[in-house]
């Protein structure tokens, strides 16, 4: 599936993003593992967070779907689930992998993770090594990579991780495993990253402490079902705050769009470009803070990002790149080498696309230098990674000729009705 894109008019109206990934995939899991039946509302029915229910449910979980994006969830308790049949397939998505492994590593059966081409290709041993030391067994693949062959029937043992990549996904795997584990689970991050985990076992009536980079939990404790509602996704949102940024002449009101402070560094460094970016109606969303944004077009000038604010936009560089390339003078990104290991090597993957969209990048191991210039047509290639696909046909609302954008069809892993919803707020994207 490809997309055409050219450039569209000015961007307006009032858009309601879907839910987070992030948080719809923890629901899942931790409402399933809780005694009792929780209620879901906001789920992201995107296809990432709609395999890890289905894993669940082939674990034996019962997921109602009373309407989109409500699930109601029937928990099986903490040492409910039944091994499944045959693989589990995790899609594209890294976050169910990850924090699936964790989990899986203390049950008493076998099983085995997989994914599709893209997810296949990312690092698990960051995720291994450390469930390792808890005593958990898991092959993966050489080079440490799924698909994951989990040996059950393992008691672990509570332990102190200091990591060294600033990652939620492993920090979550350790907590999920350390709900299972003799004694203390601890782990301390080189950089904060974002908390959903610990904030959702909190209110799954887990008892652990957590503060910007550090968690610490008790295993052998039980879950209580609780209803949780997932705010509006901030890195879906990130495509159109850009977009009104860059086309002139927009005002688009984006609707109470989930602003937990570890997720928001891309807000922080587009004002820091001149942005016109305002938080209206601000309150709370199942625990989060969340606001309508309003966002104008506004002249944006290129900056050095600082790399303190990586892990807070690690997710929003595709779109970050988009509004560097059209700036005033250059953008400089560093420090952000785990842009790498994503859905596909967001830095290479961007470069190869701004450059075929006029647009001079000058890569580095761990991040670019991005030279902004007219955006022109041209034919850029997704690689199969949704972000990529939504920044350039947000870039193509400015270009010159009409881009023509590859390999599209994970758009649905994280934002299904992307273009849709774009057309309406005045994208001209078919
Ligand atoms: C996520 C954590 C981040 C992020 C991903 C979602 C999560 O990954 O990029 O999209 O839900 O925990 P890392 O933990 O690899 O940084």
């Amino acid at each position: 599936m490809d997309w055409r894109a050219g450039a569209g008019s000015a961007l307006h109206g009032s858009v309601s993003i879907p839910g987070d990934k992030s948080v719809s995939h923890r629901a899942i899991m931790l409402a399933a593992l809780a005694d009792g039946v929780s209620t879901i509302d906001g789920f992201l029915e995107g296809e990432d967070t709609r395999a890890t229910a289905a894993i669940f449910s082939n674990m034996g979980v019962r997921i109602d779907t009373p309407s989109p994006s409500r699930r109601i969830v029937h928990g099986v308790g903490i040492d409910g689930l039944h091994a499944p049949v045959a693989p589990l397939d995790c899609g594209n998505a890294g976050t169910g992998m990850r924090l699936l492994a964790g989990l899986l590593a203390a049950q008493r059966f076998d099983s085995t993770l997989t994914g599709d081409d893209s997810l296949r290709k990312r690092p698990m041993r960051r995720v291994t090594d450390p469930l390792a030391a808890m005593g958990a067994w898991i092959d993966a693949s050489d080079g440490g990579l799924p698909p994951l062959h989990i040996h059950g029937g393992r008691q672990l043992h509570g332990a102190r991780h200091a990591l060294d990549v600033a990652s939620a996904q492993v920090k979550s795997a350790l907590l999920l495993a350390g709900l299972y584990a003799q004694g203390d689970t601890e782990v301390v991050e080189p950089h904060p990253t974002r908390d959903y985990t610990e904030r959702m076992l909190a209110a799954f009536d887990v008892d652990l402490e957590f503060s910007p980079g550090y968690a610490r939990l008790r295993g052998g404790q039980r879950l209580r079902a609780t209803d949780v509602v997932v705010p509006a996704d901030f890195s879906s949102a990130a495509f159109f705050l850009v977009a009104a940024s860059i086309v002139p002449g927009s005002d688009l009101c984006l609707r109470a769009v989930g602003l937990n402070p570890r997720r928001t560094g891309l807000l922080h460094v587009l004002r820091h470009m001149g942005a016109d970016i305002e938080e209206v109606n601000a309150s709370h969303c199942g625990g989060e803070p969340v606001a309508d944004l309003r966002v104008r077009h506004a002249q944006l000038r290129g900056i050095e990002v600082s790399e303190a604010l990586v892990p807070d936009m690690i997710d929003e560089f595709p779109a970050l790149f988009v509004a560097a390339a059209c700036a005033e003078g250059p953008t400089v990104v560093r420090g952000a080498a785990e842009l790498r290991v994503k859905e596909s090597d967001r830095i290479a993957v961007m470069a190869e696309g701004l450059r075929a969209t006029g647009i001079q990048v000058d890569e580095t191991p761990d991040g670019a230098t991005i030279h902004p210039a007219p955006l022109r047509g041209g034919i850029v290639h997704s690689h199969a990674d949704h972000r990529i696909a939504m920044a350039f046909a947000v870039a193509a609302q400015v270009a010159t000729g009409e881009i023509h954008i590859c390999d599209v069809a994970n758009v649905a892993t994280s934002f299904p009705g992307f273009d849709a919803l774009a057309r309406e707020a005045g994208f001209n994207l078919t």
